[in-house]
């Protein structure tokens, strides 16, 4: 079962297969261009460097992650100076150096509202079916009215056993509604070996964007 537990698990015995050290290729190519400052929330954040890029880009970067020990790891491997403070049940870290917040902590504890937008990277297909409408609901209580939003899922055949949770594109257009686009897709098992070895001859990589008009 995927409990908090379930993930406290994964960074306690480094089975963190998800991390990858370089910025997301597809949050590169396929960012909005926003106002600088625009706030901009990272759930389910692990100790992603696609949070540096975006604070890079001159945004105001709150990430939400569960596990301290993914939190500890962020910040020390990226040298980063922060002040904590205590928020309820939750830790809000703040870096001294770049716009950007990590609170760490259950998402579900997290009650912050008015993002302009989201970046959704291996967070809705990291929550179990029972849970993933609750997700993106809390998530979309998040934002303002006309925020953009960026979603990486996934959907393959063969095992279903996640996470990675396979999701196909009528379930993601029925939970985030239907102002979500589909905007790329790439069969990663015709790429990868590794997928077609674990018995997948589909594994489609998808981005999928809300982008309301900004003027
Ligand atoms: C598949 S990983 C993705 C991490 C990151 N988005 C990335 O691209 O590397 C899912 C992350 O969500 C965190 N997580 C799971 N449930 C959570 C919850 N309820 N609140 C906050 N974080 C959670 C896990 O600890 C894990 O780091």
């Amino acid at each position: 079962m995927v409990t908090n537990e379930f993930w406290l698990d994964r960074w306690e015995t480094g089975r963190i297969g998800f991390h990858k050290d370089d910025v997301n290729p597809k949050l590169m190519t396929f960012w909005p261009m926003l106002p600088k400052g625009s706030r901009v929330l990272v759930p389910l954040c692990g100790k992603s460097n696609d949070l540096i890029w975006l604070a890079e880009q001159g945004y105001q970067v709150t990430g939400v992650e569960l596990s301290s020990l993914a939190v500890v790891q962020f910040l020390g491997d990226n040298d980063l100076n922060y002040v904590t403070h205590h928020h309820g049940e939750l830790k809000i870290h703040t870096v001294e150096d770049i716009p950007l917040r990590i609170v760490e902590g259950d998402y579900f504890h997290f009650c912050e509202t008015d993002f302009d937008a989201c970046y959704d990277r291996a967070a809705m297909v990291a929550m179990p079916d029972t849970m993933r409408a609750r997700y993106v609901t809390h998530t979309l209580d998040r934002l303002s009215s006309n925020a953009s939003v960026l979603v990486v899922s996934v959907y393959y055949d063969g095992d279903q056993q996640g996470p990675p949770f396979s999701i196909d594109d009528a379930t993601v257009t029925q939970l985030w509604g239907p102002s979500i686009h589909k905007i790329a897709a790439e069969n990663l098992a015709l790429i990868h070996e590794r997928y077609r070895d674990r018995g997948h001859s589909v594994y489609e990589e998808s981005v999928w964007r809300i982008q309301p008009n900004l003027f």
